[in-house]
Parts: C-alpha cells; sequence; structure tokens
C-alpha cells in the first residue's frame, strides 16, 4: 500500500519504547476457548449462495460534505446489489453514516452546532447525492438511531460476559482523524504546514496526539492466531490478494490489546460503556456493528452470514483484523468477504479540503449525468492501485464508449433509413447458417461466439467486484459488433432484391441481440442508459434479468419471441457527447461552497 503525507515536509522515524501498559482483569480466562470458537466459525465451511445476498459500504463520517471517493465505494456496491438482484437474489444493501466519536465531536463545536443537528444536516447530504446518483440501498443506517445503540449495547455487554474486555489503562499515540490508536513503530516526527514538529501517523500522515487514560481494552492479542487461521483457510476473505497479504503480514507481528471506551469526561458524543456511565464506547466498535443492526442485531439476524463488505485501503486493519476479531468473540460468523479498493487521487494528490481539489460528486454528476459519472468510477477504478481522476479522461472515456461506441451501435441498428418498419428484424437462417457457408464471415462466427461467452465472464466479474474487467469485456464485445455492422454495410444492400433484404434483416436481427445482451449486463453498471436502451428494442421489464438473456436463439434453430415485435418508440439519443467547453466551466474550484461544511 502508498503511503501518503498529505502535510508532511520531512519524515523521521520515532525510536521509543513500547507504552502500553495492561492491567489485566483477575478474573478466570474464559477466553482461552477462543481457538476452538475460531476453528468452528472459520471452518472452511462453505458459504453455499442460499438466494439471499448483503452488502455493505463503510459508513462515512460526517464531518465533511461527500467527495467522489464515497461515491465511488457506493457505488461499487450498488453494482454489486443490483447484479445480484438480476440473479434473483434477494440483496439486501446498505450504507449510511458514521456520526459518533471525538472527530465529530469537534466538528460539531467547531461549526457552533449541537451534535446531533451538525450529524443529521450532514448525514442528509450523503444521502441526498446517493439518492440522485441512484445508489438503491436497501437501508440507511445512522449510528445515531436508538436500534443501533440497543445493538451496541448489547455486542458490548456479550464481549464483556465472555471476558474478553476488562478494565486497564491505555498509554499510547491516538490519531483523532483516523480515530485510531497507533503503536510507536507507527509514528513519525513531521513538520505541519506552519513549520511546527508534530507526530504523524506513518500510515496516513494525520497529526497524532499522546494520551493516557483509564479506560477499557478488547483482549485483541487472544484472536492473532485465530486470525491467522481464518485468512490462510480462506485465501478469498480478502480481496484482491495483496490486501490479503499485508493483512496476514500485519497478524506476524505483535497484537496489543485493544482500548475500546474513551472516558467521558474526553468524549461524550458516544454510547456510554452499558453499567459505566464515565466511559463512551470507541467510534470504531460502535461503527463497525452498524453491520449487524442492519442485519436485524440483536435478535432476528439470521441473514449475517455471507456478508460481502466493500471499504477503502485506508480502513483494512478496522475491517480485516478488529472486525473479525469482534465478531469471534461474539460467537458470530465472519464476513464472507472484505473487498478493499484503492483510492482516487486528483493531480496526482489526496483529495484534501486544504489543497482545493475535493471533487464534488453531486456537480459532477450534474456535467456527466449520473450514468456518465457512474460509468467512469467503475470502468476506471481499479481495487488494486490508485486511480487518478481528471476530467479528460472522463469527457474523453464517455464519448468513446457510450456516446459513439454504443450509442452509435443503437442508432445504427434503429435508423428509420435501415429499419424503417421499426422492428425487431427476422432472422434467417440460410444467410448465417450454424456453419459457414451463407453470407457470414469466419470473424463473425468469432463475434457470435465473444457475445455469447460475455454473460459468464461479467458474472465472474461482478462476482469479485473488478466490474473494470466486466466492462472492458463488455466494451470489446461493443467494438466487435460494430465492426460486424460495418463489414456489411447494410446501408449499401440492396432492398429490392430479397436475398439482400433477408441478410439486411439478419444483419440488424443479430446486432439488436448483440445490444440486448449488453443493455442487460450493463443494467448494475448504468441504469438509466440500460433501461434506455432496453425500452428502445422494445424489451419488457420483466425481461431484462440475467436469465433472461438466451443470445441469438435464432442461430440455435429455436424460436425468438422478440422477432417481428415493434421497437420502443424512444428517438432520444442514448448519450450525448460531451463538449469540452461544457465540462470545463464546471472544473473544481478551491474552497467552493459544495465541498465546504
Ligand atoms: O473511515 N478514494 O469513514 P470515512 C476512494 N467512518 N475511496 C475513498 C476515498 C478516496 N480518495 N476517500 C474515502 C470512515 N473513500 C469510517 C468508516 S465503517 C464501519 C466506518 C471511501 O468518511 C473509502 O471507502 O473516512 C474509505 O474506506 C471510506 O470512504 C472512508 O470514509
Ligand atoms: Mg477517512
Amino acid at each position: 500500500m502508498r503511503t501518503s503525507f498529505p502535510f508532511v515536509n520531512r519524515v523521521r522515524r520515532v525510536v521509543c519504547k513500547p507504552q502500553q501498559s495492561r492491567v489485566i482483569s483477575p478474573v478466570a480466562a474464559p477466553w482461552q476457548h477462543l481457538r476452538v470458537v475460531a476453528l468452528r466459525h472459520t471452518s472452511t465451511r462453505p458459504c453455499q449462495d442460499s438466494g439471499s445476498s448483503y452488502v455493505t459500504t463503510p459508513i462515512f463520517y460526517v464531518n465533511a460534505s461527500p467527495h467522489l471517493g464515497h461515491l465511488y465505494s457506493a457505488v461499487i456496491a450498488d453494482c454489486f446489489h443490483r447484479y445480484k438482484l438480476l440473479r434473483a437474489y434477494d440483496s439486501k444493501f446498505a450504507t449510511g453514516t458514521d456520526e459518533h466519536g471525538l472527530k465529530i465531536q469537534q466538528a460539531a463545536e467547531a461549526a457552533a452546532k449541537d451534535p446531533l443537528t451538525f450529524c443529521t444536516n450532514v448525514s442528509g447530504r450523503f444521502r441526498h447525492l446517493f439518492n440522485s446518483c441512484n445508489i438503491s440501498y436497501t437501508d440507511y443506517i445512522r449510528t445515531t438511531e436508538p436500534r443501533h445503540r440497543r445493538a451496541v449495547q448489547h455486542f458490548w455487554s456479550l464481549l464483556w460476559d465472555k471476558g474478553l474486555i476488562y478494565k486497564g489503562s491505555y498509554e499510547g499515540w491516538y490519531s483523532t482523524q483516523d480515530e485510531s490508536f497507533l503503536m510507536p513503530t507507527q509514528v513519525a516526527d513531521a513538520l505541519d504546514s506552519s513549520g511546527k514538529e508534530v507526530k504523524v501517523s506513518l500510515e496516513s500522515g494525520h497529526k497524532v496526539e499522546w494520551m493516557k487514560e483509564e479506560n477499557y481494552m478488547f483482549r485483541l492479542s487472544t484472536f492473532r492466531l485465530p486470525l491467522l487461521d481464518w485468512l490462510r483457510g480462506n485465501p478469498r476473505a480478502v480481496q484482491p490478494e495483496r490486501f490479503h497479504q499485508a493483512v496476514v503480514q500485519w497478524l506476524q507481528e505483535d497484537l496489543p490489546d485493544l482500548s475500546v471506551s474513551r472516558q467521558r469526561s474526553r468524549l461524550q458524543w458516544g454510547i456510554p460503556v452499558p453499567g459505566d456511565p464515565e466511559q463512551t464506547i470507541y467510534v470504531w466498535l460502535d461503527a463497525l456493528v452498524n453491520y449487524l443492526t442492519v442485519a436485524g442485531y440483536p435478535g432476528g439476524h439470521d441473514r449475517w452470514d455471507g456478508v460481502h463488505h466493500v471499504i477503502g485501503k485506508d480502513i483494512l486493519k478496522f475491517h480485516a483484523i478488529y472486525w473479525p476479531s469482534f465478531l469471534l468473540g461474539a460467537g458470530l460468523p465472519l464476513p464472507k468477504a472484505i473487498h478493499v479498493h484503492s483510492h482516487w487521487t486528483v493531480g496526482g494528490k489526496k483529495m484534501s479540503k486544504s489543497l482545493g481539489n475535493v471533487v464534488d460528486p453531486l456537480e459532477r454528476s450534474r456535467t456527466f449525468t449520473t450514468d456518465g459519472l457512474r460509468y467512469f468510477l467503475l470502468r476506471q477504478g481499479v481495487p488494486d492501485s490508485d486511480c487518478d481522476y481528471t476530467e479528460d479522461k472522463v469527457l474523453k472515456l464517455l464519448n468513446a464508449e457510450l456516446a459513439d461506441s454504443l450509442g452509435g451501435l443503437l442508432n445504427r441498428c434503429t435508423a428509420p433509413a435501415l429499419n424503417p418498419g421499426q422492428v425487431y428484424t427476422r432472422f434467417c437462417s440460410q444467410s448465417f447458417p450454424r456453419e459457414p457457408g451463407g453470407q457470414a464471415a469466419a470473424e463473425d462466427y468469432r463475434m457470435l461466439s465473444s457475445v455469447r461467452s460475455l454473460p459468464a465472464a461479467v458474472e465472474q466479474h461482478f462476482e469479485s467486484m473488478h466490474v473494470y474487467k466486466a466492462l472492458e469485456a463488455i466494451s470489446a464485445c461493443v467494438r466487435q459488433t460494430n465492426g460486424f455492422v460495418q463489414r456489411h454495410a447494410p446501408w449499401k444492400l440492396d432492398r429490392t432484391d430479397v436475398k439482400e433484404q433477408r441478410w439486411l434483416d439478419t444483419v440488424i436481427h443479430v446486432s439488436l441481440e448483440c445490444l440486448r445482451v449488453y443493455g442487460t449486463l450493463l443494467q448494475p453498471v448504468v441504469p438509466e442508459i440500460s433501461d434506455k436502451l432496453l425500452r428502445k428494442l422494445g424489451v419488457a421489464k420483466t425481461a431484462r434479468s440475467w436469465a433472461d438473456i438466451n443470445f441469438l436463439p435464432r442461430f440455435q434453430g429455436l424460436d425468438c419471441p422478440r422477432e417481428g415485435r415493434a421497437l420502443g418508440s424512444d428517438t432520444g439519443v442514448l448519450f450525448g457527447r460531451l463538449e469540452r467547453q461544457n465540462v470545463d466551466s464546471h472544473k473544481p474550484k478551491k474552497n467552493k461552497k459544495a465541498s465546504k461544511l
């Protein structure tokens, strides 16, 4: 993982002795059975697809307005959810906001607002963005809701009853920005923008402070080996592979117990520790439990098994170490997979308010259209490495692939000049026989075989959330179909000749069938464009699922229910070409109102 230091001018490693002192509670050691618990829950019991699915995004901090990176996580999860629905799964998709903790408390103070009013306002902005961008969540959770407080307090009490939480004292580094405790080896010396000496987190570059207080500790150290067993037994638990390796690497090192509460005097904005009102539950324990709250915890959370978490690389430690440990401790099943993605940068730099390079996704979706922005993010975003956002890239990609390639193909096949009857034309098996011999060329057969194998390829990429690979494959097929039309130039055929007319109809029929496959497969990525395309082809809403794909049945000698049917009456363009001057006038500006609170 690449480390970035947004405001660090000089970095030097701090060498100091371990700073954690722990008071081990005198209770018996009920956690000693954990290895067994862990093995029970992490056995290689296959998580069979049971017809239900549950996918989550991180819940986002409400200290600032949403930016492009937040939308990216939501779009990945939305695509997965929509894909599962097309596969007839009963799919659940949760997103929401993380509203407790010191960082939010301080942000509300700085804005001179009462914390709940402050949180409600910013949480509403995230929700508004997601609604505008067709993020079809089935639950939007806020950690300030009573249902969540109940879940967290229940979860805490369970861990406490199992002897996994004990009263201790913590002394060490804390980053409020990351809401994270750090080992001395994870901290460096640096100069801030005003030249002052500060300590920063080596990973995030955020400032850290020394903290010493009495609080509750979670026996995280007990889980080091069970976690390694889990990861070794489930090589796809953390994806992509490089992030799996990173977690295994971290677990080779010391895993100290974790402070899971703060003194109420310092942190009021959070859920109180059950039975101890002087302490507030650590925001990460609080936040991670949101995934259970949505599943109905406590009680009725039968759908907990087999969750897919979508996260950014910045919060890997919390999801791949803390979370599975908490779950193992509570005797609950572990996530099916943690899908990690890298970050969007702008001009090669991390997005930050101080640099004035924060990309406002709501504004961008107005310029590029919602589907345009979704397509760009999913086509260009690669989970393994950071991607740089530039307006030029968006413009070129959308014009080439959505306007010209896909839109152009649809235009050609539905143009009144070529298709005066505005119907799903007929396929002629003499013109395009199963064995080469008619008017079709060898390349046409290759094209058919590419399109036939496309759904299986796309399925595999959607399942692993490598959406860019799915889009690459679809895009390659669209190019092949355009090549097919170009090769046979149906506009040059003589319509007074019966044979040529049959061939023309066949070329259009094959192209419409290809377009129907592309429209169906693209629904999770660009729902509006796909709807427009399928409407134009006259494909009913009830015939757009994965099971309906059944490409070109006439080629197999089967009937095609679409043959001879009227096309849709929509005459608009599928995706209007973007003009550079319209895009340039919306360049992100420093301190724009939309990116500030
Ligand atoms: O960490 N590129 O919230 P957060 C891509 N509340 N994705 C990005 C990104 C970027 N530049 N910046 C942020 C928190 N993200 C906690 C999570 S979960 C129980 C609690 C995305 O508001 C990415 O998914 O800081 C990252 O992990 C998340 O936003 C962090 O959002
Ligand atoms: Mg963050």
